[in-house]
């Protein structure tokens, strides 16, 4: 089969936002403990914060996690986490059925993420709390003193404000899974109420409100609509989250689910721009996908789990091959939306549906942490409004997908141009052609190819490398035109300067 790529250097989407490589931590599973702080620990630092994991994060170069959830900021007492530790109650976590100890709060996540080179994207309960305490939050936070609340962080030992920017309003509050869930007029008027008390307090921060909880929601559009349409003046983004799965074992429909995740990102657009012209406004409110990954794995093991436990294994997806495809996928498909895509959170960062996972000898990087990493690594600049011809197969739930996934992206402060793609012939490798034209002078400097015969091949602890990048061979930048033959079921990264 054969593709080609058109581009022309004055053919531009947008600028990519960094934050397009967040992440998330939650209060679930072994996220946190045992995840990014064990003390105790030999990988421990001083502050109980696991230094093999805090490398890898820093390898993904995340500037960005949302804390501390999820379903379980919903049920969430923020007070209950700081002070001194053992002054700091255990409590039950309905969401999770699973027992909080407290040990860990948002003090200990502020550091940890300095270490991390990353910023905090704080999340506020609004299920069985509201505007009050979101406010008496963001007063610890980022109020510099003389106030009860920034006094009381000084007390903490917390002496300079943690100035945190970014603020999520709820979680998922249209699923009736979720604690407090609303209607959208009752979710909206919330956000709208919170968002403006958090703003008179601190006019620097930008605030998330929920947008569905996933594409297939009964009150997909309508909530939207109607949240945006009583909070539109007091948010900056909404928010989308969906995962994906391969339980009836289809792949090439389950790789075609980026063609979904695109479907959900063009529609908010079109609902935002609706709201936005009924509002006769100029202000945009573009996208924050902060929950995307693929989730299906764990599920089975996870209705078996006894209640009530601590840190137990929950949603430890093992992830294979073909699930790295998909993420790569996926990754493009955010990257072709930079124009209104700011923020993208891949849900989540450690153990818990994660591309890192940790043990008592280690941690170590499963299939989907490669295209994250490169993508995270090279997929900064503008990207360039390429026209794909590509083959197309039909897909049992979204019907035409391309063969060919793709997206360049022009770092003009490197002289740079990078091209992510992924074959999802499950039998065929794939001819790319691609005039260059208009960057002669460039070279092909760096080839990654992710691909493996077993579709379902995993990294384990004691096989961390069964599914790893490797250098390609079959690319070639001659008088300005890039040809390349991606194998069947491939990954690639192919970088230019
Ligand atoms: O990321 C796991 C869970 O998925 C989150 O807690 C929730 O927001 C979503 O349903």
């Amino acid at each position: 089969k054969k593709a080609e790529i058109i581009v022309d250097r004055h053919f531009l989407i947008g600028d990519v936002d960094k934050r397009i490589f967040g992440s998330f931590i939650e209060h679930l599973g072994r996220a946190v403990y045992e995840g990014i702080y064990q003390p105790g620990s030999p990988f421990a630092d001083t502050d109980g914060m696991r230094t093999d994991v805090l490398e890898l994060v820093r390898e993904l170069q995340v500037p960005v996690v949302r804390y501390p959830g999820g379903n379980f900021v919903s049920g969430y007492h923020w007070e209950d986490g700081v002070g001194p530790k053992d002054l700091r109650p255990a409590r039950p976590d309905p969401a999770w059925q699973v027992i909080e100890t407290n040990a860990f709060g948002l003090n200990e996540f502020v550091t940890w993420a300095q270490k991390a080179d990353t910023e905090v994207m704080m999340a506020v309960n609004l299920g069985t709390r509201g505007p009050e305490d979101a406010k008496n939050l963001l007063e610890y936070c980022n109020f510099e003193s003389g106030t009860y609340y920034s006094d009381l962080r000084k007390k903490h030992g917390y002496e300079k404000p943690h100035h945190i920017k970014l603020w999520c309003l709820g979680n998922e509050m249209d699923g009736p899974w979720q604690i407090g869930h609303k209607t959208a007029v009752e979710y909206g008027r919330t956000a709208e109420e919170t968002g403006r008390m958090m703003k008179m307090l601190d006019p620097s921060i930008e605030t998330v409100a929920c947008g569905s909880s996933n594409l297939e929601m009964p009150t997909f559009g309508s909530w939207e609509e109607t949240v945006l349409d009583l909070c539109y003046d007091q948010v900056d983004y909404l928010s989308l989250h969906q995962y994906y799965g391969n339980a009836n074992g289809d792949t090439a429909d389950f790789l075609a689910s980026s063609v979904g995740m695109d479907q959900f990102i063009s529609s908010v657009i079109s609902i935002c721009d609706c709201v936005k012209a009924k509002k006769r406004t100029n202000k945009q409110i573009n996208l924050s996908f902060d929950e995307w990954n693929v989730w299906y794995h764990s599920n089975d093991a996870d209705a078996k789990l006894p209640k009530w436990s601590k840190a137990p294994h929950q949603l430890e997806d093992i992830y294979n091959f073909e699930d790295a495809l998909l993420v790569g996928s996926m990754l493009i498909t955010l990257l072709r939306h930079a124009d209104r895509v700011k923020i993208a959170c891949l849900a989540q960062l450690v153990n818990v549906i994660a591309p890192i996972m940790t043990s008592d000898t280690g941690a170590w990087r499963q299939t989907i942490f490669y295209p994250f990493f490169y993508t995270s690594r090279y997929g900064r600049g503008t990207v360039m409004n390429t026209i794909v011809k590509a083959p197309v197969y039909e897909s049992r739930t979204y019907g035409d997908a391309s063969y060919l996934d793709s997206v360049l992206i022009w770092n003009q402060e490197n002289d740079e141009l990078t091209l992510f793609a992924v074959n999802k012939s499950l039998e065929e490798d794939l001819e790319i052609s691609c005039d260059l034209r208009q960057f002669t002078e460039y070279r092909i400097v760096d080839h990654k190819i992710l691909t493996h015969e077993n579709l379902k091949a995993v990294n384990t602890e004691d096989h961390p490398l069964e599914v790893t990048p490797v250098s390609g061979q079959n690319a070639a930048l001659d008088s300005g035109k890039l040809t390349a033959l991606f194998p069947k079921h491939s990954w690639q990264m192919i970088r230019m300067c």
